[in-house]
């Protein structure tokens, strides 16, 4: 069994699977070019073959234990029929829906595999050319995460627009939700038809959700999704990903079904160890910002999150995504601190 299938499937190992979240991405000279090649952002996420391009990259360069395949969140509002456009050094915008009536204008949940279709094709064609070791993983953004999207109509430090709605318009929300819900259900289970091996859920701003609302908009839609999931396709495993959760880390993979939960850098591996991988495997943990400055901290903070996660199933990654100003040389040194006593 790939290396990465066997942590998910609950096997401690010496040394863990590694990838690394964003690790397609502009640190890397070969994706600027391929980028340019291609136009912008959204032209690269639907061309299947510059996709499947810059998902080998890294591949290639590091040889890490999965690949996951080139696209974005926000394809599935673009899906359903929110203009979606990216402006360069600022990020994305969106047509806001922030009413029923905007809601209303919406397209169905299936109707998403019309706007999709080439990012079936790129996990086609990925499946094809990963080397035999290398796990395929899918993913899509957690309902809430995309509806702070959506709402705003672009990022925001502090997802107010989307906690307005919640709590000034809460059918309209629970209905856009439910939407979001659906879609991602569709979305995913054509995934893994098309290929992907594993399932990543990504809930950015789980971490804005308070009591109550954490269980009502971050565990909920995550427990209904990946239990449709299940009931389709049994033996495909799914990373949580409830950034920023806090103590809500401890059951959330178990309460909503996940083989596997991915933590951010706010808590320690070894909090970690004793309260969130008392469930099964782990995801995570290294701070990005040392990938930027390297050295022999580096080194250290690698070693140290192995160690300290070393007693139950781990996958080793980043806390976040990879910045544009990392140095790829760094990778190299994070890899070999990890394989090495
Ligand atoms: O991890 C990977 O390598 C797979 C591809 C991937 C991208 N985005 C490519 C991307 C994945 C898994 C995502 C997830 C994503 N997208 C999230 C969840 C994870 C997180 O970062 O919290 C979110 C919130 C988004 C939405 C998004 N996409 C934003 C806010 C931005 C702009 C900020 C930025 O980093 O530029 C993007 C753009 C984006 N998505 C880029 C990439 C490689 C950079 C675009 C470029 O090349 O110019």
């Amino acid at each position: 069994m790939k290396k990465l299938m066997r942590a998910l499937a609950g096997e401690r190992q010496d040394i863990p699977p590694v990838w690394m979240m964003r690790q397609a991405g502009r640190y890397l000279p070969e994706y600027r070019e391929t980028r340019a090649q291609a136009g912008d952002f959204l032209s690269l996420c639907y061309n299947s073959e510059l996709a499947a391009e810059v998902t080998l990259q890294p591949i290639r360069r590091y040889g890490f234990d999965a690949a996951i395949m080139f696209a974005d969140i926000l394809l599935i509002p673009q899906a359903l029929g929110a203009e979606l456009w990216f402006v360069t050094g600022e990020g994305p915008r969106l047509t806001p829906v922030d009413d029923a009536a905007k809601l209303d204008a919406l397209k169905p949940a299936d109707a998403v595999h019309e706007t999709l279709a080439p990012i079936y094709e790129t996990l086609r064609i990925l499946k094809r050319e990963l080397p035999a070791e290398t796990a395929l993983i899918g993913f899509a953004g957690a309902p809430w995460t995309v509806a702070t999207y959506m709402v705003a109509g672009r990022g925001t430090p502090d997802q107010a627009p989307a906690h307005a709605m919640k709590d000034t318009a809460p059918e309209a929300f629970d209905r856009l939700i439910d939407l979001i819900s659906e879609a991602t259900i569709e979305y995913l289970s054509a995934q893994i038809d098309a290929g992907a091996e594993v399932v990543k859920l990504f809930d950015s701003w789980a971490g804005s959700l308070k009591g109550e609302d954490f269980d009502r908009y971050a565990l909920a839609p995550a427990k209904r999704i990946i239990g449709a999931l299940k009931a389709r396709h049994p033996d495909t495993p799914v990373i949580a990903f409830p950034r920023q959760a806090g103590e809500r880390y401890i059951g959330f993979a178990k309460a909503v079904g996940a083989e596997c939960c991915a933590l951010d850098t706010s808590v320690s591996p070894e909090w970690a160890a004793r309260f969130v991988q008392r469930d099964g495997c782990v995801q995570g943990n290294l701070d990005p910002a040392l990938l930027v400055t390297g050295g022999a901290e580096l080194q250290r903070a690698t070693r140290e999150i192995r160690d300290a996660l070393s007693g139950g199933p781990h996958i080793f990654n980043l806390g976040h995504g990879i910045t544009p100003d990392a140095d790829p040389e760094n990778v190299h040194l994070m890899l070999e601190a990890l394989r090495s006593a």
